[in-house]
């Protein structure tokens, strides 16, 4: 389940982006800047010199326009642009949507023996009841697919394995209909595990992260499914983070909030993103958005992250 919002290393590399010292804990947050492309409002801000680097979304359909036939000029272009800066590159790769209307899978998926590649997902607290489709996932519990994402994965880190910074999967949050395209619950679990663990291995020096929030049937740890993914990502070298930072949110104070401080000293990297939903959200403490000092907070004392990965739409980023 996608609650409460709507849109939502491994082995790291000594040679890359050192931690710094992990008791000078509010100077160690780097502030990255996050959006679905990089367009010219995002260049301009990496001209920021609070600014560290830049994370941009790219689909598996967009990366392998044919089987076998990869296409990454987006990412190579991106990274050019932004290494010019003097600045960093991060890669999220979308094998989920959260639009209707955009299948994020290649169209050689939509054959019977891909099972077409992706399923219908519902996004919201109310899909338990009313499942409404609101997005696409790939089929992540089917091996076939899974082995066709794997090398995507295997390519992605053949060109950019020690030149990006990291790459993450996106967040495990998903409603899909059991019993539907094969779908489990068990299985995507599985799925995601395979996946991320198969991330880090193809990463040697750029970190793999993936991104937790929520598990379908892991509400508050049910079934074990925190601490079994996240000594799953210990044990596979593995970094985690999250897609909303929202301080004190009760969804998130009972799933993932409470891993990702508990496994940094497990896990190559913990990261966080503020991005756009979570500029909706309030603080009930003051009646208002949360401030970045409040964001920025949260993010060093509570959750003790190293990025946070802040959508270019950020306030504070407004102002020069
Ligand atoms: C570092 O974190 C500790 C607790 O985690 C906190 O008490 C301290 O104020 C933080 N230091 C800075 C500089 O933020
Ligand atoms: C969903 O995707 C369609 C097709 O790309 C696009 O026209 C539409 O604006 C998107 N809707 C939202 C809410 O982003
Ligand atoms: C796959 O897509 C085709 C064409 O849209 C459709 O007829 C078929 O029912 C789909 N199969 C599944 C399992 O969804
Ligand atoms: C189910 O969700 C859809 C889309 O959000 C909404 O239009 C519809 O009214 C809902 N139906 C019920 C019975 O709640
Ligand atoms: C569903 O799983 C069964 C058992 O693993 C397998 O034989 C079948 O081909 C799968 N069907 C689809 C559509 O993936
Ligand atoms: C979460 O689970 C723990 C252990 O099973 C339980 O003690 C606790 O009450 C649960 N918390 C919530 C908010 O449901
Ligand atoms: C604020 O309170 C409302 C109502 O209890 C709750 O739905 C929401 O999640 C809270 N937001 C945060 C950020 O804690």
């Amino acid at each position: 389940m996608h609650l409460y919002y709507l849109a939502s290393v491994a082995l790291a590399a000594q040679a890359l982006a050192a931690p710094s010292p992990k008791s000078d804990n509010s100077s160690a947050l780097e502030q990255w800047l996050y959006n679905s492309q990089l367009d010219d409002h995002g260049l301009s801000l990496l001209d920021r010199s609070d600014i560290v680097g830049f994370q941009a979304l790219y689909s598996w359909k967009s990366l392998e326009p044919a089987e076998n036939d990869y296409d990454f000029s987006n990412i190579r272009d991106d990274y050019e642009k932004v290494l010019a800066k003097g600045k960093k590159f991060w890669v999220q790769l979308q094998d989920r949507s959260f639009n209707a209307s955009v299948d994020p899978v290649p169209k050689y998926l939509k054959t019977p023996y891909y099972n077409n590649g992706s399923a219908p997902a519902c996004d919201g607290t109310a899909c338990d009841t009313n499942f409404t489709i609101t997005g696409w996932v790939a089929q992540q519990w089917n091996p076939r697919v899974r082995h066709r994402y794997q090398s995507l994965l295997s390519a992605l880190a053949e060109e950019f394995d020690g030149k990006i910074t990291g790459i993450n999967l996106p967040e495990t949050s998903i409603s899909v209909t059991e019993g539907t395209n094969n779908y489990t619950d068990e299985s995507y679990f599985l799925g995601e595990l395979d996946n991320a663990g198969y991330a880090a291995h193809a990463f040697k020096k750029s970190y793999a992260v993936q991104y937790v929030n929520f598990w379908p049937d892991g509400w508050n740890n049910t079934n074990n499914r925190f601490t079994d993914s996240f000594n799953f990502y210990a044990k596979h070298g593995v970094g985690v983070g999250g897609p909303d930072l929202i301080p004190n949110k009760p969804g998130q104070e009972q799933n993932s909030y409470v891993y990702i401080p508990m496994y940094h000293d497990e896990v190559p990297i913990t990261v966080v993103a503020f991005q756009e939903p979570d500029l909706k959200e309030i603080n009930n403490k003051t009646g208002n958005p949360f401030t970045k000092e409040e964001l920025v907070d949260f993010a060093v004392n509570e959750l003790h992250v190293r990025i946070v990965f802040w959508t270019v739409q950020a306030p504070w980023l407004q102002s020069s």
